[in-house]
């Protein structure tokens, strides 16, 4: 059987000296021009300047080059005279194929899914998406390995159990990506089961949510271990044991919380892509409660603050501070210098969103607490209600819905006493469910 794919290619140089860009040729496959325009426009996106580029029928594709002797002589010409640091072939290339035109051509070849790959790579920006595509790469390169290793073992005709000097490093290279992918594979569960929990926990629990938001380094780890670290709060470990980044806590007065670090969210995310990553960051959505936590005594702290209202705001939390509940915590106080921490001090305790910290010492944490209970207090109110033995299913709605305080239930009448605490969104909907039931605010 012939097989006659029709293999477009091109071949690219770079931009002019100093640009930055790389000198580029890409080489390509399957069918004709629109092929090769979309092959060119894959590399123009990851900044390449092609020179070279055409398309080409392969009578009869080589297992070791895939293209013949003379193409490949006819192609080192080209690149030779263009000075073309890459080849891009859009086609499938065994990693053999990749090496032998590698070597003939003494230039870097890619193939279609490493293109992708180095697309995806440049615009990955959430944790999550730089996991996924470094991911996509090490199982592409694990299999580029154990396919050059088979390769090799067949060339000395051994089983692989007779180590040589390349062998043995191939199988330690395995090993460690096989390592990697695995640690990868865990930290993109994790963050999945993250973002399920947070929207169980807000469907499920009637708890409010409590999330640390902040720049990269300003002390998110920090302040939420302090926070739920059981000299602090009393703490139940139901969250914890599932996910570090959550978990349940109980406030001195005001009963259980759940609190969330979103660990390092704001880091290296290019506000410009935040829309397209907003999948990622959808849990600062559903907090009942944001905290800012600003690293008061780096020198860029206020530049920082605009990065991160700026990431806020096109995600659609209105994170003026003060309308909308965000409460700034000014950590790191214990490195600033005795008047400006003073000055600091002063002035978050004249305005109700602030609060000077230090989740080291644990200097301002009581303050910090007495605000995060002052806030839940106000949204969320606790309520009396009677319900007649017959409202089982009003009942079980209550239940799910609302923060169980008290429940009492009357000898006489069968009545249901209870007190429950709900956000104003909850009592809301209580209300609705069942007019004519006696509540009475607390
Ligand atoms: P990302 O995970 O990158 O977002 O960082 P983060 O905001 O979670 O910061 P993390 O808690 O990891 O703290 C960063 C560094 O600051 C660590 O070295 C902490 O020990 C230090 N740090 C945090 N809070 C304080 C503080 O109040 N005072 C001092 N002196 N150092 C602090």
């Amino acid at each position: 059987m012939v097989l006659a794919p029709v293999i477009p290619y091109y071949a690219a140089a770079k931009s002019p000296a100093g640009s930055g860009v790389n000198k580029v040729a890409s080489v390509q496959r399957h069918s004709p021009e629109a092929r090769l325009e979309e092959a060119a426009g894959l590399a123009h996106a990851i900044a390449l300047d092609i020179v070279h580029s055409e398309t080409m029928v392969l009578k009869k594709p080589r297992p070791a080059t895939l293209f013949g002797e003379g193409k490949i002589l006819e192609l080192k010409g080209i690149i030779d005279a263009d000075d073309i640091e890459l080849v891009i072939v859009d086609h499938i290339l065994t990693p053999v194929q990749q090496r032998n035109l590698e070597k003939q051509w003494d230039v870097k070849v890619l193939d279609r899914t490493g293109l992708i790959l180095e697309i995806f790579g440049e615009r990955a920006r959430t944790k999550e998406g730089r996991l996924q595509v470094e991911l996509a790469h090490l199982e592409y390169q694990k299999s580029r390995l154990v396919r050059s290793w088979t390769h090799l073992e067949r060339q000395r005709g051994g089983f692989g159990f007779l180590g040589g000097p390349g062998e043995t490093q191939i199988e330690a290279d395995r090993r460690q990506i096989r390592g990697r992918i695995e640690k990868i594979s865990s930290d993109i569960n994790k963050i999945k089961r993250t973002r399920e929990l947070h929207r169980k926990a807000r469907k499920m629990v009637p708890y409010p949510i409590v999330a640390l938001v902040g720049y990269t380094n300003a002390g998110k780890s920090t302040l939420f271990n302090y926070l739920t670290g059981a000299n602090v709060m009393a703490q139940d470990m139901l969250f914890a044991t599932l996910d570090p980044t959550m978990r349940e806590v109980k406030l001195p007065s005001f009963g259980k919380i759940i609190m969330s670090d979103t660990v390092g969210f704001i880091s290296d995310l290019p506000t410009t892509l935040v829309a397209a990553f907003r999948a990622t960051l959808e849990e600062v959505l559903e907090a009942d409660i944001l905290l800012h936590i600003r690293d008061i005594s780096h020198p860029d702290s206020e530049a920082q603050k605009n990065d991160v209202v700026e990431v806020l705001e096109e995600l659609g939390v209105n994170a003026s501070s003060e309308e909308t509940g965000i409460i700034e915590v000014w950590n790191k106080i214990d490195l600033l210098p005795a008047p400006a921490r003073e000055s600091c001090l002063n002035e978050a305790a004249l305005a109700d969103h602030l609060v000077g910290v230090s989740a080291i010492s644990g200097e301002g944490m009581s303050e910090l607490l007495a605000l995060i209970e002052g806030r839940l207090t106000e949204q969320f109110s606790k309520i009396h209600l009677s319900v007649a033995p017959e409202d089982g299913a009003l009942m079980h709605w209550i239940l799910e819905h609302t923060q169980l305080v008290s429940r009492q239930v009357s000898d006489e009448t069968g009545f249901c006493d209870l007190v429950v605490r709900g956000s104003s969104q909850v009592m809301g909907q209580l209300e609705n469910r069942r007019s004519g039931l006696r509540t009475k605010k607390l």
